[in-house]
């Protein structure tokens, strides 16, 4: 198989039952796999498990790495998918062997009864794995009914353990309420594990590694550092300026303690993950930009919109909306969507210089 290169050739992977399957070679589309494969499959032989559903577009945060401070125009009550048509399409897509489903924003949380949303998903048949990806701030009051609805794990975005540098990174001074609604959540172990992702930014997380590292040991959350994307609403990424994982690393092996690879379980697993030498705490490194995961990736996404995305950094969108409101049968939308998974983008083109072209949307419309 090859390795996370961020290509995808060569690669093999073998579903549950034991079905197998080459792609073909790197720029080249297998296209019979599209009639052979009762999975939901794209033409380089990547079989799909994940879905990431944006609830909202709207968030609470202005994250400097995502939106402008002033927000930005959000979406009507009627553009985005209902209740009704999100469990209609999860349902579908589970049977599709979608296994794990994870709702994004904007901030899933300012969405109207969002507790109500994750009883109904957990009760889908199949489903593996119900989690959020959230900034924390209204965990406090939430984090109860969300472990009594069945979310089972949960992402807290915290990108700064300091004060000033926590309002820098977000624009709110919110970061005791964020540590508080993570208090909140340790009450709750049916939801694990608890997931911290910082995002790292040059000049202000080199700082910060320590303290989060601390804070892994201590507690027990597993703390990511994310490389910074070129997903921003103010377009400051800049390739040159990357804090990369190896880079974060070495500065916690410098300052803390060394680290000790946790092997893969999971190949499609975003995260390198690491102990440290004493076996107390657990750290990961998300290096998309330096160490794409291409080749890899089980995922698609599905935005507040309704609008089906194969990739981050797609140019392109199919549209499920219209087809869920124009009175399609199940078969139509399912068959809608193999077609779209089909063509997901064989890598992203980060690396690629004058050939990448950015998205006009940020992480917030996306879904993240
Ligand atoms: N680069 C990397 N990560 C980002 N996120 C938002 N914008 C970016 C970006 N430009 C992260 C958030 C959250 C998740 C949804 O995506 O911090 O953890
Ligand atoms: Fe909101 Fe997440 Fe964007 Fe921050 S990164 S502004 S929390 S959507």
């Amino acid at each position: 198989m090859s390795e996370r290169d961020g290509k995808v050739h060569g690669c093999q992977i073998e579903g549950d039952d034991g079905f197998e399957f080459d792609s073909l070679e790197e720029g080249t589309r297998n296209y019979s796999l599209l009639e052979t494969t009762p999975w939901l499959v794209d033409s380089f032989g990547r079989r799909i498990k994940n879905v990431r559903i944006s609830v909202t577009d709207r968030c609470n945060f202005r994250c400097i790495y995502c939106m402008p401070a002033e927000g930005l125009e959000w979406l009507k009550r009627e553009q985005i998918l209902s209740f009704e048509e999100i469990e209609r399409l999860a349902k579908i897509l589970v049977r599709m062997g979608i296994q794990q489903i994870r709702l994004t924003g904007g901030e899933p949380l300012v969405r109207h009864e969002i507790v109500n949303l994750i009883a109904r998903l957990h009760r889908i048949e199949g489903l593996q794995s119900l989690s959020l990806t959230t900034n924390g701030v209204l965990l406090k009051d939430l984090a109860r009914p969300l472990a009594e609805a069945g979310l089972t794990r949960i992402n807290v975005s915290l990108d700064s353990l300091v004060q000033d540098k926590f309002f820098k990174f977000t624009r709110r001074d919110a970061l005791y309420r964020v540590l508080e609604g993570l208090e909140e959540l340790e009450k709750y172990p049916q939801i694990s594990p608890i997931k911290i992702n910082a995002v790292a930014l040059r000049g202000f997380t080199e700082s910060e590694v320590a303290g989060f590292a601390r804070l892994a040991r201590r507690k027990p959350y597993i703390v990511r550092f994310i490389e910074f994307m070129p997903l921003d609403a103010a377009q400051i990424w800049e390739r040159e300026e990357l804090l990369t994982g190896d880079e974060l690393r070495e500065l916690i092996e410098r300052e803390v303690m060394p680290l000790v690879p946790i092997p893969r379980d999971d190949p499609a697993d975003t995260a390198t993950r690491y102990r440290f030498a004493d076996g107390l705490g657990e750290m990961g490194f998300i290096n998309p930009v330096s160490h794409p995961f291409c080749s890899t990736c089980d995922r698609i996404r599905l935005t507040a919109e309704g609008a089906l995305r194969t990739c981050l950094f797609a140019h392109h969108e199919t549209n499920l909306k219209t087809v869920l409101r124009s009175n399609s049968s199940d078969e139509v939308v399912a068959e809608t969507i193999r077609r779209a998974v089909w063509k997901k983008e064989m890598k992203h083109h980060i690396n690629d210089g004058a050939a990448f072209k950015r998205t006009t949307k940020t992480m917030s419309q996306i879904g993240g």
